[in-house]
């Protein structure tokens, strides 16, 4: 998943293209680099590192040209070095392109353009495409590009410049986004759209298997090897707030504190003043929905956990058989197509890469797919039947956390909309559990107000090699949830478990050195729970744990104890979340580690 943006126009290039780069660089920040045209002549620079050391390159000089590509990498093919970083140029250094995807079959090209001469100099599979156009390239690049296309297997979306025609860029796509920024004498591309709202409002969406022709007055579009295609300009209606760090440290704890907020604006989008649900691009029927037998959820990460959750309502509630599957395990099974089921995906970005495949190839078999999606615009809310959005306003933070609680929330809210549909829940209850969401933000609010002990118990463990999660029932996805921000914030180790498991296996784990992070809160399986902390503790474990305010009766069993306001069981994952994001947080700063930036990873999973 990286990020690619380009520009044609009259502005300063190093500042459209750098800042461009920059609103994309949650993409992916192993290295960066842009490429321009100016006086004929095609430049470029790029440095391993994040943006700023492609700015320190940069700072001395007076970039120009009325043509530019840049290019921010996650590294799949090829260390994140200088030489493996985009643009990506051929061989007499004259066509560059910036390339975001996985080119599948690049051995076997680098293989024959080798043995005809070219000379490769990086890893990357990248390269391989500068050096097919290259090879194709005549005077016209746009037709050298749709054939050099033609030859790749995988997935990309490509932006290429080249000094035989200085006044255009020829993006093509295939499963990676792509987008155009209509301007006034001036047009744009980008990996998504946040990095084209500073300039434009005007967006066209490139589809696959589409290639376009970008000059300052115009923009053609068409199907590769097929005819020109006629594309609607859309125009971006929601306010782009660009996100800042608000005076916090890290967008990550920014964000953890909006979560309140973000609820309360979940609920006037969706909760009438009289309580009905406001589902508005469902575009499910209701038909449909009453029908289904079955809901099918892929998701990755965080938005898998989401799905576990989710599925202890949607068959509590709802009554309907649900499964949850890991979108890149989901795609390789027999996706069976019996009875009345719909798939829905769960993405906070909406691009990612396996997720996307399933829901394409749900479609291809006719499911419904409904999805529960961050970004509008994004490919997964364009492509799907039914979407619910999440309303979490943009997260920086690669650690997703107010965007989970978002689809957590969503996801309650659509149980109560499914089970009143399915006459499974009376409006009377339904109205009862809309009523215990809107409490919801106050008990954030109490558990953020208890930062500084989150803090003091996080230093005090900081330090420990690996933790355990333990939870039950509807915590236990949030034991999942809370060992994956620990990990990829921190880079310590953790693993989330269902309780119960414990004696199957990882109890061995279990020494005095080993934290166990204990989901405690009132539930109808909080005797069990206890029980298993009770083996923990008799192996010398050391315990924290997370229980509802005012329970003393586990307080003997905790090194340390944080405790959240008394809430419904099917809405005690959304408090639970909040301390062990902070403990992660606070974890990782204690740490040194880049905690909205971590190493290896990318904000949005667009590689498969
Ligand atoms: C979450 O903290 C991670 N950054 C990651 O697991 C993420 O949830 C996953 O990549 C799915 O992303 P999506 O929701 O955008 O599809």
């Amino acid at each position: 998943m990286c990020g690619i943006v380009g520009y044609v126009g009259d502005r300063n290039m190093e500042s459209v293209l750098l800042v461009g780069l920059e609103r994309l660089s949650y993409r992916g920040y192993d290295s960066s680099g842009i490429a321009t045209i100016s006086g004929g002549e095609l430049s470029y620079w790029r440095t391993p590192g994040k943006l700023h050391e492609l700015e320190k390159v940069l700072q001395n000089m007076s970039i120009r040209g009325t043509v530019g590509i840049g290019h921010t990498r996650w590294s799949t093919h090829g260390e994140p070095t200088e030489v493996n970083a985009h643009p990506q140029v051929s061989t007499n250094g004259k066509v560059a392109i910036v390339h975001n995807g996985i080119i599948e079959n690049y051995l076997s090209l680098k293989n024959k353009l080798s043995a005809e001469g070219f000379l490769f100099r990086s890893q990357t599979d990248s390269e391989v495409i500068a050096h097919l156009i290259d090879r194709y390239l005549q005077t016209d690049l746009a037709a050298a590009v749709e054939r050099a296309v033609l030859d790749l297997e995988g997935t990309f979306a490509i932006a290429v410049i080249a000094e035989n025609q200085p006044d255009r860029i020829i993006v093509a796509k295939k499963g990676s986004p792509l987008i155009i920024g209509v301007g006034k004498k001036e047009n744009f591309i980008s990996s998504d759209i946040h990095a084209l709202a500073p300039h434009t409002k005007e967006i066209m969406y490139l589809d696959d298997h589409e290639l376009a022709i970008i000059e300052a007055n115009s923009v053609i579009v068409k199907k590769i090897n097929g005819a020109q295609v006629t594309k609607e300009v859309h125009t971006i209606t929601w306010d782009e707030v660009v996100a800042d760090k608000g005076g916090y440290d890290h967008y990550m704890l920014k964000e953890i504190h909006e979560q309140p907020s973000v609820i309360r604006n979940i609920i006037s989008k969706m909760v009438s003043p009289d309580n009905a649900l406001i589902f508005d691009k469902l575009h499910i029927s209701n038909g449909d929905l009453n029908k289904t037998n079955r809901l099918i959820i892929q998701a990755c990460g965080t938005s898998w956990h989401a799905g576990l959750v989710a599925k202890y309502m949607l068959e509590n509630y709802a009554r309907v058989l649900t499964e949850v599957d890991i979108s890149s395990e989901f795609r390789y099974r027999h996706m069976l197509s019996e009875g009345h089921a719909i798939v829905a995906a769960i993405s906070q970005s909406g691009e990612t890469a396996d997720t996307l495949a399933c829901l394409r190839e749900a479609k291809s078999k006719f499911f419904k797919v409904l999805a529960f999606v961050n970004v509008k615009g994004s490919s997964i809310d364009r492509e799907s039947d039914g979407v619910v959005y999440s309303y979490a306003g943009q997260e920086v933070g690669v650690a997703s956390t107010k965007n989970y609680i978002a689809q957590l929330v969503t996801l309650y809210l659509f149980t109560i909309h499914l089970a009143v549909l399915r006459w499974t829940l009376s409006k009377e209850d339904a109205v009862k559990m809309t009523n215990a969401l809107k409490r919801v933000p106050d008990c954030i609010e109490k558990i953020l107000s208890q930062v500084e002990k989150i803090r003091a118990i996080a230093e005090k463990y900081a330090y420990s090699k690996e933790f355990l999660f333990i939870g039950r029932g509807v915590n236990y996805p949030s034991a999942l949830e809370g060992a994956l921000k620990l990990k990829e914030i921190s880079y310590i180790h953790a693993t989330g478990y269902a309780a119960g498991e414990l004696k199957h296996g990882p109890i061995a784990l279990i020494d005095k050195n080993l934290p166990v992070v204990c989901i405690a809160t009132k539930s109808s399986t909080y005797d069990k729970m206890l029980s298993n902390i009770e083996e923990v503790r008799a192996r010398k474990g050391r315990t924290i744990i997370i229980a509802t305010e005012g329970d003393t009766s586990v307080q003997h069993l905790a090194e340390d104890i944080i405790y959240i306001p008394e809430i419904e069981e099917d809405l005690s994952p959304i408090l639970v979340a909040v301390p062990l994001q902070l403990l992660s947080y606070y974890i990782a700063l204690k740490l040194d580690c880049d905690v909205d930036q971590p190493r290896n990873l990318a904000k949005s999973v667009t590689v498969e």
